[in-house]
């Protein structure tokens, strides 16, 4: 029995060079580092030694490596010894490493290393004419999959005693066995299939319509009581929430009927309205575009303010350009903007000219 891990001068013949294949791979590690650090790419490097020499690094291979870094032997040995993803002893063609650490030991690792033990003998040692070789190691980060095992590249998931002795049969007879699960499940999700988000309506989208409002939102959803008759705050309207009329939550409001096929009042996209203005109405008319005539419209609609408008969303403005005919007119003299200017006690050059007209009473 041979200790993978353990350093051995005499194990590998006396030189070593790299494929001509892997010198793109060099080129390409030593490209990511200056010059000067170029020590940087010594794990790389010595992966890539290790890929080319069987499996394991034969000291010719590290001090390959140490003089293509410039780095002293010494150095490279240490950090070859530190990290068990490189092997100081030659192994199989195929290299068995099965985990031992808690998750996959309580699901059965134990039966994994007794077919490792009798199909290519003990621990580190080389078997089956050369093809075999296993390794007992630590988490290899795929516990949910327990019991499992590396190989090569490679990992072999939810593993027994039956499926990893004819995994190594595969490999000693020269099949390609596919790697990932052994048993009924998709990567890690539960065995047998699905157990969750089995609801399809959770995830396509058929439930987004039916949503009427989000709490806290800015923009409150207006639902309808009486259809054409009356509306009622939503519970989620903060400003309604703060009025004192709020306990007056149902009002009568103007029903237009030529506008057949047009967004009605009781359209969830309808913009927050109010029963009345909270304290003085503002002057709307400061808002370029809107005319006494839209005004009146407006307040008849229950919008007395400009943070009214200023809290519009985009459906409550194509819900306003719709009922209104006003084909984009909102968003193209930038109502939303101005409101919001004007709602935080800030003028517009509009606003500025509109209140000297009002002063002078024109
Ligand atoms: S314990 Fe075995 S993969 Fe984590």
């Amino acid at each position: 029995m041979s200790n993978i891990r353990r350093f051995d001068m005499d194990a590998g013949g006396s030189s070593f060079s790299f494929k001509q294949e892997t010198e793109a791979k060099i080129a390409f590690w030593l490209s990511k580092y200056p010059n000067e650090r170029k020590r940087s790419a010594v794990i790389p490097m010595l992966w890539l030694a290790q890929k080319d020499n069987g499996g394991w690094l034969s000291e010719p291979a590290m001090r390959e490596v140490a003089d293509r870094l410039e780095m002293a032997y010494i150095r490279v040995y240490e950090v070859a010894t530190f990290y068990t993803m490189f092997r100081m002893q030659p192994v199989g063609e195929f290299h068995v490493q099965v985990c031992g650490t808690t998750p996959c030991m309580l699901r059965g690792s134990d039966d994994l290393i007794k077919v490792c033990k009798s199909k290519i003998g003990d621990k580190g040692s080389v078997g089956a004419n050369g093809k075999l070789s296993w390794e007992e190691v630590e988490c290899l980060g795929a516990c949910v999959n327990a019991p499992m095992a590396q190989i090569n590249d490679y990992y072999f998931e939810d593993l027994d005693e039956t499926s990893m002795a004819k995994l190594l049969d595969d490999f000693v007879a020269g099949k390609d066995p596919q790697p990932g699960t052994r048993i009924d499940r998709q990567t890690s999700a539960p065995e047998g299939g699905m157990t969750t988000l089995l609801d399809e309506s959770l995830y396509d989208g058929s439930l987004a319509r039916q949503l009427t409002s989000i709490p806290g939102a800015p923009s409150s959803v207006v639902e309808s009581a009486e259809p054409d008759v009356a509306v009622k705050e939503t519970a989620s309207s903060p400003k309604l929430e703060n009025n004192a009329s709020a306990d007056k939550t149902e009002t009568e409001v103007p029903k237009k009927t030529e506008n057949a096929g047009k967004p009605t009042l009781e359209d969830t996209d309808r913009p927050l309205f109010l029963d009345k203005p909270e304290g003085e109405a503002d002057d709307l008319k400061q808002v370029s575009g809107i005319g006494p005539k839209i005004e009146a419209t407006l307040n008849e609609l229950g919008v007395f303010h400009f943070s009214q408008i200023a809290d519009w969303s985009k459906a409550n403005i194509e819900w306003v350009n719709g009922y209104l005919s006003f084909k984009g007119r909102v968003e193209r003299e930038n109502w939303i903007p101005q409101a919001r200017l004007l709602s935080v006690g800030g003028e517009t050059e509009f606003s500025r000219r509109q209140s000297k007209v009002s002063e002078k009473g024109e």
